[in-house]
């Protein structure tokens, strides 16, 4: 199974952004971890990120994958043309943030991506990756 992993605005900051929020390890440990679980669970991953909503429908359409991993940053929360791609691709979409986005201030409780999403992982830093990605290890057993 090919997982196609999606960092949208922002998150190629990560450990240089708002540490106390996000942590001090940055896109490229992440992707480290997940390359390395990948192996492991017997998955192959690729991984991207970008600032920009249309790049990421565009590798949403284009990027050959079984399953999808998103982080949309913000854009989870307002972005109906994210959600469309997501939920058109008809492939198994896993939501993670890395923050509890609950926790947080009232506007980030919206969350429209999410409804295109089979399942949401929130609050459980870059360990909540990983376990959307064993997640999707177990749909391909
Ligand atoms: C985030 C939460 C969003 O509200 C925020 O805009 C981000 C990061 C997270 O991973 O916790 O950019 O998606």
């Amino acid at each position: 199974m090919k997982v196609l992993v999606l960092n949208g605005p922002n998150l190629g900051t990560l450990g240089r952004r708002e540490p106390e929020v996000y942590g001090t390890r940055t896109l490229t440990d992440l992707e480290t971890m997940l390359t390395n679980r990948a192996r492991e669970v017997g998955l192959q991953v690729s991984c991207r990120q970008s600032n920009h909503e249309g790049q990421l429908i565009d590798w949403i359409e284009t990027e050959p994958s079984d399953a999808i991993i998103i982080n949309p940053g913000a854009l989870s929360h307002y972005s109906l043309a994210l959600a469309d791609a997501l939920r058109s691709s008809g492939k198994p979409v896993v939501e993670v943030h890395i923050s509890n986005v609950f926790a947080r201030e009232p506007e980030r409780h919206r969350m429209v991506t999410a409804a295109a999403a089979k399942g949401l992982i929130s609050g459980l830093g870059f360990e909540g990756y990983l376990a959307a990605l064993d997640y999707l290890a177990s749909l391909s057993d």
